[in-house]
């Protein structure tokens, strides 16, 4: 942790290349960081029926999302049965009143209670105690539909935890009633998760060259890659990057009325001239609009990923494909078009993004001193001022192309995992 604070400089630009490589790093990422704050598990569209569950990852630990078959209460618990520890549920989702364990036949029902014990009357003469065994729930918390859980037994409220950054949150995933499409998409690639919560964060200025053969053919205008925006970070590490204008309303017009009641009239504002929008949400989610030209009109597309460690050099990319619950089924579609050309994994725009995460990381693995101890430049942008008249909160910078976001995403690392 010394050797941390003495090598991350995120106030002068300053980021060694190990916190990307070192395997140590991991370990005191999951000790400190990942067991301790918030994570994203699901969206409530993901389980709308009573009895609908969904096995999710918390911190490298599995656990069960389910919503009451009697109450309709959400409520999550560790996977794992209490009579010897037997991973509970194996399925990614369904839709069960009660969870049977593989192992004795232990059952539990969705509220938690252990309510069935084969045998229990012979073998245990009545007197096993089922008060004691019920799954142990685990703390979630919602904003906007959107689950979060944390192992952190006293941890900052939710609400508390997102702050400001809800007021953007709102413009990204709020805006209307949004649903995920089908099962979210996963897939493993050699990369060091930061990496892509940093690209999603603070990287503006990567599109023009890593994308650049999507406009070389054609499929985009060139005149597309313009810094011309805002860039803003609110308490905690997160952060956003609006791109502006947008020459054409690329969201659902005829749910205009229900943006309005939604957002206030400068986030309305914003939404009408927003091109794009791409952040992060401390530590390891990051949030997409982006519009793609479809049959001649502008559609937007909106996901979100999670980058979810598995070691320092190997991440779990999620990805969930959201699209406006009440649109017209053409609109959806074309949505759903316009999000597998670019960000779903079979994506151009995600495959050339995936291309330079694993190098990077591989380049900063291993044991070569200057490998491990390269100083990145994070230097962009560090003289400018943020802007006064914004209308919504946080530090804005009118610029995309600026790494402040990511200086305050890494302050942010460094003051959580010191703790
Ligand atoms: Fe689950 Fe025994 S471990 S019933
Ligand atoms: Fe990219």
């Amino acid at each position: 942790i010394q050797h941390l604070e003495k090598t991350v400089r995120p106030e002068e630009g300053v980021i060694p290349s190990y916190v990307m490589g070192d395997p140590k790093i991991h370990d005191i990422e999951h000790k400190k960081l990942f067991t301790k704050t918030w994570l994203f598990l699901a969206h409530e569209s993901e389980i709308p029926e009573n009895g609908d569950f969904v096995t999710r990852d918390l911190a490298s630990y599995s656990i069960i999302l389910t919503k009451g078959n009697k109450d309709g209460i959400i409520r999550g618990f560790y996977n794992m049965c209490t009579h010897r520890g037997m991973k509970l549920c194996r399925a990614d989702k369904g839709n069960k009143g009660q969870f049977t364990c593989p192992y004795h036949g232990f059952t539990f029902q969705n509220n938690g209670d252990l309510v069935g014990v084969p045998l229990q009357k012979d073998i245990y003469d009545g007197k096993l105690d089922f008060a004691g065994m019920g799954l142990h729930s685990v703390r979630i918390d919602s904003y906007r539909g959107m689950i979060f859980g944390t192992w952190n037994e006293d941890p900052e409220p939710l609400t508390e935890f997102l702050g400001d950054f809800k007021w953007y949150l709102d413009l990204a995933l709020g805006r209307t009633e949004m649903e995920v499409v089908g099962p979210p998409q996963k897939y493993v690639i050699n990369a060091h998760w930061k990496i892509g919560a940093d690209n999603f964060i603070s990287d503006s200025y990567h599109t023009m060259v890593t994308h650049g053969s999507i406009a070389r053919l054609g499929m985009v205008p060139s005149s597309k890659y313009s810094k011309k925006g805002y860039q803003v970070h609110t308490r905690n590490g997160h952060g956003f990057n609006l791109g502006v204008p947008n020459p054409d309303f690329a969201f659902p017009e005829e749910l205009i009325p229900e943006y309005k009641r939604n957002l206030n009239e400068e986030q309305f504002d914003l939404l009408s001239n927003i091109k794009n929008m791409i952040g992060t949400i401390f530590p390891n989610l990051s949030i997409l609009v982006s519009h793609t030209e479809i049959k001649g009109k502008l559609i937007s597309n909106t996901s979100v990923r999670l980058w979810r460690p598995i070691s320092v050099d190997k991440m779990e990319v999620i990805t969930w494909f959201f699209v406006e619950k009440n649109a017209s089924d053409d609109w959806k579609e074309r949505s759903r078009e316009s999000f597998i050309l670019t960000f779903s994994p079979s994506g151009i725009f995600e495959q050339d993004d995936t291309e330079v995460f694993t190098d990077i990381t591989e380049m900063a693995s291993g044991y070569i001193p200057y490998a491990k101890n390269f100083n990145y430049n994070y230097t962009m942008g560090m003289h400018r001022e943020p802007v006064q008249d914004f209308p919504g909160p946080g530090v804005v910078y009118d610029d995309k192309f600026t790494e402040a976001n990511a200086r305050a995403f890494y302050r942010h690392w460094l003051d959580f995992i010191r703790k």
